[in-house]
Formats: C-alpha cells, structure tokens, sequence
C-alpha cells in the first residue's frame, strides 16, 4: 500500500518536471520566434488589399524587358507619367497627338491594370512656352470662350478614353502653398476664374465619362497646414455645390528628413473630405542635399522603410472605400548625379527596404 503510495508520489513529481520543462522550451520558443505581422502578407504588390502602382512611360515598356515584366509582376495600378498631358496630346485647338496615351490605355487595358488619367488640367500647360501649347497661351477669348476651349479638350480627352481609365485627375495644382489660387499665374484662373474653372471641368469631365471617378490632385498636405486645409474647404465647397467630385490626390513628394507623422497626418485630414484617398505620386528621397557621393546608407535605408510603411500603414487603416491606392512617381531608383534613391525598386528593378515597408504597411 504504501509502496504504491510512493510509486504515485514519484510519478506525479516526474510529470509535474515534465510538464514544467515543455513549457519553459515553448515559451523561449515564442520569445526567439521573430515578430510576424499580424495579417498574411500579399506575395506581390499586385495582392495588397487596395491598389499600388508606378507612374509608367511608354518607352520603357516598349524597350526594355526587365522594367515592363516588373511591372506585369507587381502593379495593379499605372498612372502615365506626361502620356496624358494636354502638352504632351495637343498641338493646336483640336488636333491632338494620341499615339502614346493610346499605347498606354492598351498596356493598362491587356494586362489588366488600374488606369489612372494623369491630368486634364494644370496651371503648368500654360507655361510651357517652347512646346505644342503656344495654340492656348496666345488664345484671346471672353470667359465663355475659355469655358468652350476647356470643354472641348475635356470632351476630346476623357471621351476617348471612356471606360479605359478608372479616374482622372481633373484638375492639378491650383492651390499655392499659402492657401490662395494662382490668379495671373494660372491661365484657366486668370481667364475663367476660381473656383469656378475647377467646378467647371469636373462637370466636363463628368459629361465625356459618368463612369469615371473624379479626383482633385495637388502637393504640399504634410508640408503645410495651411494648404491642406483650404484643398479641404476648395473641395468641401465642391460638394455643397453639387460637383461631381469623388477623389483626393497627395501627390507626397517627401524625403526622409520629414516627420513620418507628417504623412500620417496628411492622409488622415485629406480623409475627413469623405472622398476616396490616392497618394498619387509618393517619392521619398533621400540625398536632400544632393551630395554627389552621397551613398545609400542602412540608416538612409531604415528611414526610407519607416516612411513607406507610414503611407501604407495609414491608407490600410482608411474606411475599405476610401482606399483608393497609392502611386509612386516613378518604378525604379534612378540613375543619376547626385544620386537619389526615392523608390521602392532599385535601379537593378529589385525589391529594396521600402517594398517592405509598403508590405508591413499593409499587414499590420
Ligand atoms: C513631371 C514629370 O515627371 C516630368 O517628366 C515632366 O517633365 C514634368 O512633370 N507633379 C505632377 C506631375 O503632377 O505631373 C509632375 O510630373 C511632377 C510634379
């Protein structure tokens, strides 16, 4: 009796070791395991939760192999880079050159990726005095004559390509970084006035695609509260007036000196106008003294990484149907003096930090 007593004694305090031991294995298990996001990560950006594209030019799709296979690989979204210009598709009052835009429609189109218009009206075509747009800086019209010369274009542009690109950027920089409109500096303000030049092409681009969403696009949100409150007023005023308007674009081309809160902030306020939310045109340099031996240090890497991650982090955190995506200006690390390495792909077209960071972004 007794014996069997202790054989149980004996037993119990081999399994409670057991036990014991199993658990301190697991549990330093668990602490040397390294950190996994929270959510599965995506293989390639063409599977992140909304879409993440490159602003694209048609003859490196053409030529060169490596870059367009990388895009086929990777983007769900393409936004071409000055295909879709008025200085790059006019040369006259309704003449226009389409040969580029087409092809880029075509590529979006027959590889199945988002396409973005990129922009349909912008203060800059009218400063371009060595180019195809003396036909617009030399026009002499009234107001409703400069209404009819914008109308035209719109109607041509987005007509063309209805049910081809997914939205536009109607209207680009309208907004100095002091919250006025550009006035003589801007032909469109100058001759049609603000904001009525920007209600009226939404309205025209609303006629030539119904389909198409609408945004308004411009740079400078994490930079200047003073600006990202009146793009909000400029687009709360849109709304109360019944324009059709469906977007906010951050163009976001930052560097790594700014605080990443900044971002975060920015995509946040943009948010608060209810419109769908694209980081357009996103850059995050990093020689901002444009050293020309400058190198692409770990530290430079890791800051990149934590402003990527900022962006997308932040767009992954939007209500579903604000997330309309994020664009960055650009698909590869240029090659240039002083060197720069803003993207997410080096200029070999491999994934670097940043791509981890839009990846943990999106997972977290
Ligand atoms: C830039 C292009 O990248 C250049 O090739 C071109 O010479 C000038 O325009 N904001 C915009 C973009 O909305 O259209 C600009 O693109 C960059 C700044």
């Amino acid at each position: 009796m007794k014996d069997i007593n202790f054989r149980k004694i004996r037993i119990a305090i081999c399994l409670f070791i057991l036990i014991g031991l199993t658990a301190c294995f697991s549990c330093s298990d668990e602490k040397q395991e390294p950190e996994k996001p929270k959510k599965p990560q995506p293989e390639t950006l063409r599977d992140s939760p909304f879409p993440i594209g490159a602003a694209l030019n048609p003859n490196s799709l053409k030529t060169n192999v490596n870059y367009r296979e990388l895009v086929q690989k990777e983007l769900g979204s393409l936004t071409p880079e000055n295909q879709m210009k008025m200085w790059t598709i006019t040369k006259g009052r309704g003449e226009y050159f389409w040969d580029d835009a087409d092809f880029m429609a075509d590529f979006a189109r027959s590889n199945n990726i988002r396409l973005h218009g990129h922009c349909l009206v912008w203060y800059k075509d009218g400063t371009r005095t060595n180019s195809n747009m003396q036909w617009l800086i030399n026009f002499q019209g009234t107001k409703e004559e400069w209404k009819q010369v914008m109308r035209e274009y719109i109607l041509a542009v987005a007509g063309r390509y209805k049910g081809k690109v997914a939205s536009w950027d109607v209207v680009n920089e309208a907004i100095r970084d002091d919250g006025s409109f550009r006035g003589e500096d801007d032909i469109w303000c100058k001759n049609i006035g603000a904001p009525e030049y920007i209600d009226w092409a939404f309205h025209c681009a609303h006629e030539a695609d119904p389909d198409a969403l609408l945004f308004y696009n411009d740079y400078g949100h994490e930079y200047s509260t003073t600006k990202q409150q009146a793009i909000n007023d400029l687009i709360k005023g849109m709304i109360e007036r019944g324009v059709p308007i469906h977007g906010i674009g951050l163009q976001m081309h930052t560097n790594v000196n700014r605080n990443i809160v900044d971002l975060r902030n920015a995509i946040n306020f943009a948010a608060q106008t209810g419109l769908k939310v694209h980081v357009s045109e996103l850059d995050v340099a990093v020689n901002t003294s444009k050293n020309p031996s400058a190198e692409f240090t770990t530290e430079l890497q890791d800051a990149q990484y934590r402003s990527y991650m900022m962006v997308s982090a932040t767009m992954a955190a939007l209500p579903e149907e604000q997330q309309y995506g994020i664009t960055t200006w650009g698909l590869q690390d240029p090659v240039t003096t002083p060197p720069d390495w803003p993207l997410m792909f080096d200029s070999n077209y491999q994934r670097k930090k940043a791509y981890q960071g839009i990846m943990n972004g999106i997972s977290e």
